[in-house]
């Protein structure tokens, strides 16, 4: 297709997106994975006037053409941060290549692949116990390295039950050093966690950092997630139960997208970004990310 008819199609389908824009509630992005442990929130991320004020952005900037480039896709170069505690979470090569290769197999389709760049490795009980709350800073103003299209990855203990957390596109310009996943070193391929050692903990958490939200974000709120092509969704589907249907009724056409990378569900029920979802990734990588 040609590049201008290609850029014509974008902006049509983002027209529709930003269209269905409203307000809606919010949920948090660093939710606890098992629904018996309480979640612990440090950071604000969760806080629905941020998220309104992230779309409001987005949609002014995808108005003024405000970007660099219309991506499609492309190689992410990714800096890996093993930050461990003597002999806890020191996890091996093998196990970051695995997870490498899981990220890849989970983006094949759309158009998005990830290089491992360099790994390092940092010995710190205090970052390594903490790094979902008072370490965050600390340990990432010390390790983060390259700019807003390169991926930083952490692997550490964030304790509380939590699997991950990821900063946003829009929020890498605010600040820079922030940027980047955090993950349970054992939720990676091979580690413990059972039933989330699959590693799509990061392809969950590498999802949000490419912009996407939870598909049940706003409830039954048609958008709340603001791609249309995920059915609405009550509350996070948790195991792998298939046929739930929490938004039922004529309003709400379809079963809950209980396999989709951005639901809670098990690792082995999760396979899958919508069509739709794709297309935001790459929206908000052109606008937020792509040679800056
Ligand atoms: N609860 C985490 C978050 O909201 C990650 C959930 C990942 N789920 C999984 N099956 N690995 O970011
Ligand atoms: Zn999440
Ligand atoms: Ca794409």
């Amino acid at each position: 297709m040609r590049k201008s008819l290609r850029i014509v199609l974008l902006l049509a389908v983002l027209a529709v997106i930003f269209s269905v824009t409203a307000f809606y509630s919010s949920e948090s992005l660093t939710a606890n994975a098992d629904p018996n442990k309480r979640e612990r929130i440090c950071a604000t991320d969760d806080d629905p006037v941020k998220i309104d004020r992230r779309e409001r952005d987005f949609s002014d900037r995808i108005a003024a053409r405000a970007y660099n480039r219309v991506v499609y896709g492309g190689v992410i170069p990714v800096y890996f941060h093993v930050v461990y505690s003597g002999t806890s979470g020191n996890i091996s090569d093998q196990m970051i290549n695995d997870q490498m290769n899981v990220l890849n197999a989970a983006y094949a389709n759309t158009g998005w692949s990830f290089q491992l760049v360099s790994t390092n490795r940092t010995n710190n009980s205090t970052w390594y116990n903490d790094c979902y709350c008072a370490s965050e800073t600390p340990m990432k103003n010390a390790l983060h390295q390259g700019s807003a299209d390169d991926l930083n990855v952490y692997t550490c203990n964030p304790s509380g039950g939590i699997l991950g957390y990821a900063t946003f596109p829009s929020d890498y310009a605010s600040n820079p050093l922030r940027d980047g996943v955090v993950l349970l070193h054992s939720s990676l391929p091979g580690g413990s966690a059972t039933p989330y050692n699959l590693g799509d903990t990061a392809t969950h958490e590498v999802g949000h950092w490419m912009g996407l939200y939870h598909t049940f974000q706003g409830g039954c709120s048609r958008n709340g997630d603001l791609v249309s092509d995920t059915p609405a969704e009550r509350s996070p589907a948790y195991g792998c139960p298939g046929g739930r249907d929490s938004c039922a009724g004529n309003k709400y056409p379809g079963l809950d997208p209980i396999t989709n990378f951005m639901d809670y569900t098990d690792d082995f029920c999760m396979d899958r970004f919508s069509t739709e979802q794709d297309g935001r990734m790459d929206a908000q990588f052109g606008v937020y990310r792509v040679d800056k």
